[in-house]
C-alpha cells in the first residue's frame, strides 16, 4: 500500500531486542515482495512464524479450463448461483484466468471459517457485491460492507467472518502485486489530485486480534493448484505490534469519483488498481457527456491486443441487452464489440447513468473454465443482430 501505518507495539529501532513479559523475545518476521526490494512489513509475533507443528496430504484445488471453446463473445450469467459452496473456500468457482489472473465467484453460505487462509502466490482483491462483515488477519481487525474492494497481499494469513445475509463476492487473483495506478502517483506514492480517489478513501485494518487460544491451528495455503495444510500449535494471529506498507485495505467503489468529459471517455478513466498485463477498473454513477452533439454510449471498438471482462454490479446496463446483475461479459481481444441495436440512439440526450460495474482488462488471452461454461449464455455472440438473437446459429457457435 502507498502509505505507511502501524499498529500495536514495537520497539522504536528495528531488528533490537523485544522482549516479553517472560522475558522471552518476540519473534520479529519481514514479510516483503520483489526480493526485498518491493512493498515490506515487520512483525512481532509471541511464537516464531516458523514452528509448524505438521504438515497435512495437500487438496487439490485447481480450475478445470474448458476445451474447445470458440473465439466468441460470451455471456456467463452467475445471479442464480446464489451459493456456490458452503465455506469460503469451497464456494470459489473461478470462471476464467490465464497466467497473470483468476477470476472466481464466492457465494459461502457459512458466516464464520473455522481455519485460517493465505494465498502463497497471488495478490487477492475481494469485491463484495453483497455482503458484509469483517476480516480478520495478522495486521488486524478490517470491517468491510457491500461495494468494497478488500486488497490482500500474498502470504497475508487472514479469514472472513460475514455478518447475517447473503454473500456475493468476485475474487480477481493476481500473480502480480497489485497496484494503484501508476500515474495517478507522484514520485514518492502519494495519489494525485487528479486520481478519482485518494489516501482518505484507503481503509487499513485498525485493531490488533491477538488470540492465544492453545490447541491446532490449521493454515491452509494455496499455491501451484493446491491447498496446502499447514498445523501450528498457535493462533497464527498473535502479532503484538507491525508496521510497514504492506497490509490489507479496502477501498469502496462508492469512493470512486468518476472522470467525465464533453465527449465519451474511454476506459482507462475508470481505472482503480493495476498489475503486470491487466488492470481493474470501476465503472460508477456519472453525469453523460456534455457536447451538444455527444453520443453517451460507448462507440464499437477493437481492443486489440486485451481481453474484457465486465462484472456487472447494480443499475440499468445502457449498452448491452440480456445482462443482468452479477452477469459477466467477455470480449476476446480483436473481436470489435460495441452497444447493441437501438442502444446508441437512445442514449443521446440522457443526462447521467447509474450503472455500477467491475471491468478487468487482461493483456493476455483468458481462459474459461468448465464452471462457466454451465453459466454460459449461448445466444449472447448474435445478439447484435436486428431481431435478436438466432438461436440457431448460436448453437453453431458453440455445439
Ligand atoms: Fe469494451
Amino acid at each position: 500500500m502507498a502509505y505507511y501505518h502501524k499498529l500495536g507495539t514495537f520497539p522504536q529501532k528495528r531488528h533490537v531486542q523485544f522482549r516479553q513479559e517472560d522475558g522471552s523475545l518476540y519473534a520479529e518476521q519481514l514479510v516483503g515482495t520483489l526480493g526485498f526490494s518491493g512493498l515490506s512489513s515487520l512483525l512481532y509475533h509471541k511464537n516464531p512464524p516458523t514452528r509448524i507443528t505438521r504438515i497435512g496430504e495437500p487438496v487439490p484445488y485447481a480450475p478445470k479450463v474448458a476445451e474447445g471453446i470458440k473465439l466468441a463473445p460470451h455471456h456467463l450469467k452467475t445471479l442464480d448461483q446464489t451459493i456456490t459452496g458452503t465455506d469460503y473456500l469451497s464456494a470459489r468457482k473461478t470462471m476464467m484466468l490465464n497466467s497473470d489472473v483468476a477470476i472466481s465467484i464466492c457465494n459461502p453460505s457459512e458466516r464464520k471459517m473455522d481455519y485460517y487462509y493465505k494465498n502463497g502466490q497471488a495478490d487477492e482483491v475481494v469485491f463484495v457485491h453483497e455482503g458484509s462483515g469483517v476480516l480478520l488477519s495478522q495486521m488486524g481487525k478490517l470491517e468491510f460492507r457491500e461495494g468494497d474492494y478488500i486488497v490482500i497481499p500474498r502470504t497475508i494469513i487472514h479469514q472472513f467472518h460475514f455478518n447475517d445475509g447473503p454473500v456475493r463476492l468476485l475474487i480477481t487473483e493476481s500473480f502480480s502485486p497489485i497496484e494503484t495506478p501508476r500515474r495517478y502517483r507522484n514520485h514518492f506514492g502519494q495519489l494525485l489530485e487528479h486520481s478519482p480517489f485518494c489516501e482518505r478513501d484507503i481503509r487499513a485494518p485498525h485493531e490488533l486480534i491477538e488470540y492465544t487460544e492453545g490447541g491446532e491451528h490449521l493454515v491452509q495455503i494455496k499455491k501451484d493448484g493446491l491447498l496446502h495444510q499447514y498445523y501450528y500449535g498457535f493462533s497464527p494471529f498473535d502479532v503484538v505490534g507491525w508496521d510497514g506498507y504492506f497490509y490489507p485495505y479496502a477501498l469502496s467503489i462508492y469512493d470512486f469519483e468518476p472522470i467525465t468529459g464533453r465527449i465519451h471517455q474511454p476506459p482507462p478513466v475508470h481505472q482503480t488498481f493495476e498489475a503486470h498485463n491487466f488492470v481493474i477498473c470501476s465503472f460508477v454513477p456519472r453525469l453523460f457527456d456534455y457536447h451538444p452533439q455527444a453520443i453517451p454510449a460507448p462507440y464499437n471498438h477493437s481492443n486489440v491486443d486485451s481481453d474484457e471482462v465486465l462484472y456487472y454490479v447494480a443499475g440499468d446496463f445502457m449498452s448491452r441487452k440480456g445482462v443482468d446483475r452479477a452477469s459477466f461479459t467477455v470480449h476476446p481481444g480483436g473481436i470489435p464489440h460495441g452497444p447493441h441495436p437501438g442502444t446508441v440512439e437512445a442514449s443521446i440526450g440522457k443526462k447521467e447513468t447509474h450503472e455500477y460495474a467491475v471491468m478487468i482488462d487482461t493483456f493476455k488471452p483468458l481462459y474459461l473454465t468448465e464452471e462457466a461454461v454451465g453459466l454460459m449464455d449461448k445466444n449472447y455472440p448474435m445478439s447484435w443482430l436486428e431481431n435478436g438473437p438466432n438461436t440457431t446459429r448460436a448453437a453453431d457457435m458453440f455445439d
